[in-house]
């Protein structure tokens, strides 16, 4: 039988229960840009610490790296009208630092910034909003030889690199993200050595923390400086899931409250309500590490934003106790164990549990009560290309209508969610995986840099079209 006719393929191109849903929901697609743009050494860009990293051996898997990515550089157009193709209003992407203002000081590079200025154009062009991320992880190399994110000065340079971006772009781009994911910034790159810097060291991840949300608040009152009365609606992005205690023990919940301290209220609760967490706070000191909190930090951080960006790929379970029963482990620090379930994975290993959405958003609207869009939410899959050249993607297509269908349900019971972008647009550098991680909707074709849409993709475009015709 062709593949292409199979009743389960016909059943997964057919739209996402979508029903209730505003015709003005916001639909797009996600990248970043050391995971697409290539061009590396090209226009005056200088290396970012993810150049570095990779060269280091055994940093990414088969020593892959960005140098050429997705060659979205110079395919930028294609790519735009790729992106148009598929229906969606927003595109999410990110300025690479190191391209804007090489070596992270000093004046633009005109040649980076002409680049973006013709994206944005061309999108708006197609009529796609541009949604821009000022920080997607590629720190300019000299900022990291200054010291990096532990560093107070990396918050004033970003703040200053913010100011320039605007400056050349803030006449048409009005959506503005600061960082993507600083939990991942910190602790995989300066705790974990995972990411880069490929740093191991708590104690200097706990200041990069706060300086990254130092950053954050100090770009996002320069933005609103910049932007005066323009229409201006801003950000931040957060990798958030949901800590659910194994069983009902102390140990367990204790676990939990952990878990869900250094994942989610560290950057939370600072950004929105204008203070760190005690609990998390008291934790740190135990450990002898204390956040660089100068004073009038807590106020800069507390800039006022319009939205959370809000990053989802799994919720977790978690037990206090090791396997024989301790609460404290070998170096006598407090179990925080997450536990595996019986659940569907992606590619990457991780657990598929779509409700989990719809918690978090339900909990993000009582505790932070900011609108807040899903701005990157998918899954890896080990794809197979048919014979015929298509690309049957039906757990992808399953992972996405079902977290659709997770915010849909959130919505109904009060969560303010304006919008949700796949991530990825297309199979792109999937940071320590390399290639081999596939997350696009649209699949590369590394060898020939040639892009195909997917199922999934016909799949989003035409639930995108039926939410906006009101008929879904
Ligand atoms: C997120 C990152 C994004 C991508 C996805 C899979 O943490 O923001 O760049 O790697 O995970």
């Amino acid at each position: 039988m062709n593949p292409a006719t199979t009743p389960q393929r016909q059943r997964l191109l057919r739209p996402a229960p979508v029903r209730g849903l505003p015709a003005d929901f916001r639909w797009g697609v996600a990248t970043s840009s050391y995971q697409i743009e290539g061009a590396a050494a090209e226009d005056g860009r200088t290396p970012s610490i993810w150049d570095t990293f990779c060269r280091v051996p055994g940093a990414v898997e088969g020593g892959e790296r960005g140098d050429v990515a997705c060659d979205h550089y110079h395919r930028m157009s294609e790519d735009v009208e790729l992106i148009a193709g598929l229906g969606v209003d927003t595109y999410r992407f990110s300025l690479a630092w190191p391209r804007i203002q090489p070596g992270g000081r000093g004046p633009v590079n005109t040649k980076g910034l002409d680049f973006y200025q013709r994206l944005v154009d061309e999108l708006r062009g197609r009529g796609v909003t541009p949604w821009i991320t000022l920080y997607h992880w590629d720190l300019p190399q000299e900022l990291e030889d200054a010291g990096g994110w532990p560093e107070r000065d990396t918050a004033l340079r970003f703040a200053e690199y913010a100011a320039l971006a605007h400056d050349a772009l803030g006449d048409r781009v009005e959506h503005w993200t600061t960082l993507n994911e600083p939990w991942c910034s910190a602790m995989l790159g300066y705790a974990y050595g995972l990411h880069a810097p490929g740093r191991r060291d708590l104690g200097a991840a706990l200041h990069a923390v706060h300086h990254l949300l130092l950053g954050h608040g100090l770009a996002a009152g320069a933005l609103r400086d910049a932007a005066g009365g323009n229409p201006l609606e801003l950000g931040i992005t957060l990798n958030l899931g949901t800590a659910t205690p194994e069983t009902d023990s102390e140990a367990d919940r204790e676990a939990c409250r952990r878990a869900d301290g250094m994942g989610a209220r560290l950057y939370l609760d600072p950004v929105v309500h204008g203070r760190y967490p005690e609990d998390v706070i008291a934790d740190l000191a135990a450990q002898n590490i204390e956040l660089p909190v100068r004073d009038g930090d807590a106020a800069a951080i507390a800039t006022p934003i319009d939205v959370l960006g809000v990053n989802f790929y799994r919720g977790a379970l978690f037990s206090g106790v090791t396997d024989d029963g301790s609460p404290i482990d070998a170096e006598g620090v407090p179990v925080v164990r997450m536990v595996d379930r019986d659940l569907p994975r992606t590619a990457m290993g991780w657990e598929i549990n779509p409700t989990e959405l719809t918690d978090l958003l339900l909990r993000l609207e009582r505790d932070y009560g900011l609108p807040t869009v899903i701005t990157e939410n998918g899954a890896a899959f080990d794809d197979t290309v048919a014979p015929d050249g298509s690309v049957p993607d039906a757990d992808r297509t399953a992972y996405l209508a079902d977290h659709i269908a997770a915010v849909v349900a959130a919505r109904a019971q009060g969560a303010d969610v304006r919008g949700y972008f796949a991530w990825s647009l297309m199979d792109n550098f999937e940071w320590a995986y390399g290639y081999g991680k596939r997350f696009g909707i649209v699949r590369v074709d590394y060898d020939t840099q040639v892009r195909t849409l997917k199922d999934s993709a016909k799949w989003y475009r035409n639930t995108i079209g039926l939410t906006r015709a009101g008929t879904a």
